[in-house]
């Protein structure tokens, strides 16, 4: 299995880097707090995926703000694959009508945690396996 490590000291707040991983590209935010209070703010009950699509929580954990990050005491930072899971294009960040991502290929609607919320993707945009190794490197994979 391969991983990559990504340096993210020079990501400020509301800055994104994308970096590429087992061919695919994955999204690497660090999200201003307000994008992770509007995040936080959203009822579990309006999202239309309502599972964290977490490769490091359990399969059945739910898309709080909190287990879509990055880790725990790091709640800026978002990681995901950047994938739309309709049918493969990749989203535009900062864009679409809830601020996070938007697929224009089929107009899918993502958040400021990557969850899907309005258009034909059936789900969140997927965490890879990650994990912090310093307080500013990224392990991916
Ligand atoms: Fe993204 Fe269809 S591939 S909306």
């Amino acid at each position: 299995v391969s991983s990559i490590e990504v340096d993210v000291s020079a990501v400020q707040p509301g800055m994104s880097l994308t970096v590429k991983w087992r061919g695919k590209p994955i999204f690497i935010r660090n999200r201003t707090p307000k994008e992770v209070e509007e995040a936080k703010a959203v009822a579990l009950g309006d999202l239309k995926d309502p599972v964290a699509r977490n490769a490091n929580l359990p399969s059945d954990a739910q898309a709080t703000d909190a287990d879509r990050t990055a880790a725990k005491e790091k709640e800026n930072w978002l990681v995901m694959v950047g994938v739309c899971t309709h049918l493969g294009c990749i989203p535009l960040g900062q864009q679409g009508d809830f601020g996070g991502w938007f697929c224009p290929c089929h107009g899918s609607h993502y958040d400021t945690a990557g969850r899907i919320r309005k258009g034909p993707a059936p789900e969140n945009l997927p965490i890879p396996p990650l994990s912090f190794i310093s307080d500013t490197v990224i392990k991916i994979g």
